[in-house]
């Protein structure tokens, strides 16, 4: 199992180039079983995950092609993806997969919406929570499907067609939403769906529908209507930029210290993350081509930040947050509300030295003078990445083990972070 080595105390100078976003690449690939005809993928992210899932597509009868690289390309570029789900072979997606990434589970939607019926593993549990997908059933449920739970296994079928409807989201939930838009698109009728999740990734995915013929409009608000159509067509569609690894390389640089450029970062999608790294005393400076962060050797200081859905501050972002905050002049506070148990990252911390108290879902963290190097256990994607930040800062030697959580989400982490001047690398084995 592959390791990460880090030794802390290096500034961060130089150019990160962002990815496209890990979670609008994923429901678009599977926005792909709607149609018979070729979707067309650009700014893919090179991430475990979307190899995962191109098998689980593959599983269904999904042929994916990766286009080769074009004269002048780096790896700085993302991939480009032909997906064909010209035939559906197979309607069930098996626990042994779905098991392996729990958005796979979305796959649901499109299969009933398209093909009149779907038999998908439920997720199962997971290290940061819980997380049912009730609400997803619910929202196929109030399309027509008839849901059944058979071993295990959610069982939709809707052998005339879906057909359009109201959906009241009681939370709010980006996989609900997705599901809810991907069933509606080819439902017959009109569907409304109130108190939609908002996440850019939502409106990267409207916007592909949109393309593919789909008549979504709302898409970014609570409110959301879509017109069914009878069929979709292919399309191209350049994924958006990741917002959860811009935030990341933010507060890495924020950590260590520096001046670095986020290329390709696009400062809308994440600005309740870059109000609070200005409130820590990082210069946030944003222009067309990307985002400048700098800190030049002032004591970060504490903040107060709760998690919510978008536009708030994402929890995919609040374990990289309480990595800074382990190093500032004072006390912070993090409520996480999104997830139950999203804090397997404290105890690692601890480990390197941070002051952190839990009390359920909240954290108080001391900032502490210094982090000091150790062996840490990466233990779930966004925790996982939060131990390189606060390696970046503690003295002495960091391994994190386990690391193939951050491949499933970050491209070339090590890659990124030794350009800018980080004592950085993989161990292999
Ligand atoms: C997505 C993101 C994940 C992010 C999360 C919240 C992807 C691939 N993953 O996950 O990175 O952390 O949004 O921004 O895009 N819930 C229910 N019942 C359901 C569904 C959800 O109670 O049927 C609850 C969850 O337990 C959680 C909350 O709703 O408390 C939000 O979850 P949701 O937005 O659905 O997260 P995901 O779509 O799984």
């Amino acid at each position: 199992m592959d390791r990460i080595r880090i030794v802390g105390g290096r500034r961060l100078t130089g150019t990160i180039p962002i990815s496209g976003a890990k979670n609008a690449t994923l429901p678009l690939m599977i926005a792909s079983l709607l149609t018979e005809e070729t979707l067309v993928l650009d700014n893919v992210p090179r991430l475990a995950d979307v190899v995962l899932l191109q098998r689980i597509l593959g599983n269904h009868g999904v042929d994916v092609m990766v286009s080769g690289k074009r004269p002048g390309e780096t790896a700085d570029h993302g991939q480009t993806l032909h997906v064909s789900a010209a035939n559906i072979v197979d309607t069930t997606a098996p626990y042994e997969l779905v098991s392996k990434m729990r958005a796979s589970f979305w796959v649901v939607a499109p299969l009933v919406a398209r093909m009149g019926q779907a038999r998908v593993s439920m997720p199962g549990g997971c290290a940061i929570g819980t997380r049912p997908v009730d609400l997803l059933i619910m929202a196929l449920g109030r399309l027509g499907a008839d849901i059944e739970i058979d071993g295990g296994y959610v069982v939709a079928t809707a052998p005339n067609g879906l057909r359009g409807g109201e959906i009241i989201f009681p939370k709010v939930t980006v996989g609900g939403t997705h599901t809810a838009i991907m069933a509606a698109s080819l439902a017959k009728g009109t569907t409304v769906i109130e108190n939609a999740a908002r996440e850019p990734e939502i409106v990267d995915v409207a916007d592909c529908l949109n393309k593919m013929g789909a008549r979504i409009s709302g898409a970014g608000t609570q409110r959301i209507v879509v017109e069914g159509v009878a069929k979709l067509s292919g399309a191209r569609h350049a994924v958006l930029p990741d917002r959860i690894e811009t935030g990341t390389y933010a507060m890495a640089a924020a950590m260590a210290g520096g001046d670095i450029f986020l290329q390709n970062a696009r400062a809308e999608l994440l600005q309740a993350a870059l109000d609070v790294l200005q409130q820590t005393g990082v210069t946030v400076t944003s222009t067309n081509q990307g985002i400048r962060i700098a800190r030049n050797g002032a004591d970060l200081v504490p903040v107060e930040v709760t998690t919510a859905p978008f536009p708030a501050f994402p929890t995919d972002l609040q374990a990289q947050l309480m990595a800074l905050m382990t190093r500032a002049r004072g006390t912070s506070r993090i409520v996480e509300t999104i997830f139950e148990n999203r804090f397997m990252h404290v105890q690692e911390l601890v480990r390197l030295g941070a002051r952190i108290q839990l009390d359920c879902e909240r954290a108080t963290i001391e900032g502490v003078e210094r982090l000091k190097g150790a062996p840490v256990m990466a233990t779930d994607l966004r925790a996982s990445v939060s131990l390189v930040i606060a390696a970046l800062a503690a003295e002495g030697e960091t391994i994190v083990n386990r690391v193939y959580h951050l491949d499933r989400g970050f491209e070339r982490l090590e890659d990124k972070l030794a350009r800018c001047g980080a004592e950085i690398e993989r161990l292999s084995g």
